[in-house]
């Protein structure tokens, strides 16, 4: 939980758009001093300016968070301007649709880094600084409803999600365990309206799409961003959504879900395993070929 955001020092991946950008100017709103990193240098700049005109403190920096020594130099950015942290989010995420028979090695790569490995390179940092700082601090990883139940479209995403999760949820009960006094939350969102259908143009330059592939070209593909862009447009509104999270986070919450309509369907999964039956099917189990 977050007893309060007065002079907290708060740090958010992917920052530029979306979820992260709207943490970062709540945070702000709260009274917290953030530092905001992305991969789009330009665009986090802004958000950068948006957090200043608030009148707290921010720093901006471009990094991409799937390398470890990008992790590193936010690390080192963040030590270098506020000396310490108080709150770290781990938001940056990307989506992809390949299936398992024919995904392309980079895409796994890429998807797996931004989604899971940040996680682990961000935590890996802070963690032992959180520990020699010895306050009361709080890791936000914001994960996703995919990472606890699934459907057939987007094994990918899928798999990295349930990864995060498992990550998350390991952590902070070691962290109990360890008697520390920082706080691990997981953010499990269904769809919002975002741009999150937009990834491809988040993507590092050593993942670049290869323009005479195929696949990008393909039908397949072009019917999945538009199947996404459905439905992130008919998500909950990020502004509500937002707000419960900081309600949340105002409280002793691991979880923190915003979508009701999964309650029945996280239930019904943990009643499918106990039973061991196949995976539960749900209505997220349309096929983007429906
Ligand atoms: N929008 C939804 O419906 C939804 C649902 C569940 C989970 N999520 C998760 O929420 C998080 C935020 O997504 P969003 O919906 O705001 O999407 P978004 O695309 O609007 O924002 C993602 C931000 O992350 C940045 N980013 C991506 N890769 C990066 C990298 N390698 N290094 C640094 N920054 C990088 C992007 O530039 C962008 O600013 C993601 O982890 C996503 O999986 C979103």
């Amino acid at each position: 939980m977050i007893r309060t955001y007065e002079n907290q020092k708060a740090v958010i991946t992917g920052a530029a758009r979306g979820i992260g950008r709207k943490l970062a100017l709540g945070m702000a709103a709260r009274g917290a001093d953030v530092i905001v990193a992305d991969i789009h240098g330009d665009e986090v700049a802004r958000v950068c300016e948006e957090i200043k005109a608030l009148g707290r403190t921010s720093y901006c920096i471009q990094a991409d968070v799937s390398l470890r020594e990008e992790c590193d130099k936010i690390f080192e950015f963040v030590m270098d301007k506020f000396g310490r942290c108080d709150i770290l989010v781990n938001n940056a995420g990307v989506s992809m649709n390949e299936d398992v028979w024919d995904f392309r090695d980079d895409d796994l790569h890429w998807i797996f880094e931004t989604n899971v490995y940040s996680h682990w390179y961000m935590m890996r940092n802070f963690i032992p600084q959180m520990r020699k700082q010895g306050n009361h601090c709080q890791i936000l990883n914001v994960c996703s409803i995919a990472g606890l139940i699934t459907s057939g479209p987007g094994p990918a995403y899928f798999s990295t999600k349930h990864a995060a999760v498992a990550l998350s949820e390991s952590t902070y009960k070691q962290l109990e365990a360890a008697g520390d006094d920082i706080d691990v939350s997981v953010f499990c969102p269904g769809f919002i309206q975002t741009e999150l259908y937009k990834s491809d143009e988040n993507r590092p330059e050593r993942y670049a799409i290869d323009p005479e592939d195929p696949y990008y070209k393909s039908e397949k593909y072009q019917k999945f961003y538009a199947f996404n862009k459905y439905l992130l447009d008919n998500g909950l509104p990020l502004d509500e959504t937002s707000e419960k999270v900081f309600d949340m986070l105002s409280r002793e919450t691991f979880y923190i879900l915003t979508h009701d309509q999964y309650d029945g369907p996280i239930r019904a999964q943990g009643q499918f395993i106990a039973d061991m039956t196949a995976p539960m099917g749900n209505k997220l189990s349309k096929t983007i070929d429906d």
